[in-house]
């Protein structure tokens, strides 16, 4: 079988190793430091494969999925109309309040005067969330009223986040631990994988700017079976349903980011595709013929013969970010010891977003650079050989944090 793997970043890298052990893959167009891996700048619709998988929500939101499947290839990954899940946050709080799946109560509001009334009627913190697509940073969680009015007033007037902010979703504020929970899905049926965790603030100690997230490991010991068995019933299986209730045929992954509250797990979002970083945790613990698993859920055909099965292992993977990163990365500095990194037993390194400089060089391309991945036996050691190699890499101004997997609980 041969895979087009469609996207450019860390998770599309960790998608490609997996699915290589059973396939010949393809990236369209993948990054400079993918070593050994065909690539392609043709559009992803004109490659020549026998199953298309999707990385980024972007090109799913635009119907990727729809153009490649109306010339009759196979693709996990949903259409535009499964998208929508990611790419409208009103039409997915619509949706799960539909199918009772439990989640933070909210308004959806395009005019101001209305939204800011309604924010004073709640006891906060505030929760100010822009309706469309804004990489990871449309959200604001605070504690101070007049920051949340002033965000609502950015983000409707377009100044923040152009059209993507021109709804705001105002949210009820809910505490407790964060897990990621991703499912395969093939339309009826859907199977977990195992849950993450993601650090998202730059800054260790969770401290500082949002960014498309810093590290994460897995497995969450305190996310077991029993949570993701009740993250599946209560969560991702109502939201298949009510999917295919509104003609949705929904084949690719569900990615629930779930609260652990005291009254039980609540739905903070749904993605459409498969976390980035942590497909770079995911991905090395999934034992099997993955390729096999995700051709059936595109095909609408997963039987129990393609349940994912998971290494007892645990993976940490720590980000190395671009100068800069998260307001303003530079890019062109020339990286080095990447070939240290990945002789550290145990470790793997996904290049996230390397560019290819003078004399052969690799430099960073962009924010987020490299995924360096340790697995072992337990978490701590998977850390130990995540941070060892990650010590081997070295570029001018390079962003880490240096808490990943530290307090497993803690503040992420
Ligand atoms: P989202 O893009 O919806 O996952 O939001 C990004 C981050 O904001 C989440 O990972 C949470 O840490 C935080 N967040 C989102 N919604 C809420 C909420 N209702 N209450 C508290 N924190 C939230
Ligand atoms: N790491 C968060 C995301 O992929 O949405």
């Amino acid at each position: 079988m041969r895979v087009c793997v469609v996207g450019s970043g860390g998770r599309e890298h960790a998608m490609a190793a997996a699915l290589a052990r059973s396939a010949d893959v393809v990236l369209a167009p993948g990054n400079p430091g993918m070593d050994g891996f065909e690539r392609t700048e043709l559009p992803p619709e004109r490659v020549e494969a026998d199953l298309w998988v999707v990385g980024p929500e972007g090109p799913l939101v635009e119907g990727l999925a729809d153009r490649v499947r109306a010339r009759g290839g196979l693709v996990y990954g949903p259409g535009a109309d499964g998208a929508r899940l990611e790419g409208s946050k009103a039409w997915m709080k619509d949706l799960l309040f539909a199918a009772r799946v439990p989640a933070a109560a909210s308004r959806t509001f395009s005019e101001e005067g209305p939204a800011l009334e309604h924010l004073r009627t709640l006891p906060g913190p505030w929760v100010v969330k822009t309706d469309g697509l804004a990489a990871g940073k449309g959200v604001l969680v605070t504690t101070s009223r007049q920051e949340a009015e002033r965000d609502i007033k950015a983000k409707l007037s377009g100044r923040a986040f152009g059209d993507a902010g021109r709804r705001v979703v105002v949210e009820e504020a809910l505490s407790g631990l964060e897990v990621s929970v991703h499912a395969v899905c093939d339309g009826r049926r859907a199977y977990p994988l195992a849950a993450a965790q993601d650090y998202k603030r730059v800054g260790d100690g969770g401290t500082g700017a949002n960014t498309g997230g810093m590290g994460c490991y897995s497995p969450v010991p305190f996310a077991d079976d029993e949570v993701v068995g009740q993250v599946m019933e209560r969560a991702v299986l109502p939201t298949l349903h009510a999917l295919r209730k509104r003609g949705v045929d929904y084949r690719g992954t569900l990615y629930a980011g779930v609260m652990l509250t005291e009254d039980g797990p609540k739905v903070l979002e749904f993605n459409v595709r498969f976390g980035d970083p942590e497909a770079a945790v995911i991905f090395p613990l999934w034992e099997g013929d993955v390729a096999a698993c995700l051709a059936a859920a595109a095909e609408g055909a997963l039987s129990d013969q393609h349940e994912p099965r998971f290494s007892p292992d645990a993976a940490v993977c720590v980000v190395l970010a671009a100068h800069g990163y998260p307001e303003l990365p530079r890019t062109g500095d020339p990286v080095e010891g990447l070939e240290d990194a990945r002789a550290v037993p145990g470790a793997r390194v996904y290049s996230a977003g390397l560019g290819q400089g003078r004399q052969g060089r690799l430099v960073t391309a962009g924010g987020r650079a490299l995924d360096v991945v340790g697995t072992g036996p337990t978490l701590g050691e998977a850390r130990q050989v995540a941070y060892r190699a990650a010590a081997c890499v070295s570029w001018p101004g390079m962003v880490m944090r240096r808490d990943i997997a530290d307090a497993v609980g803690g503040e992420p």
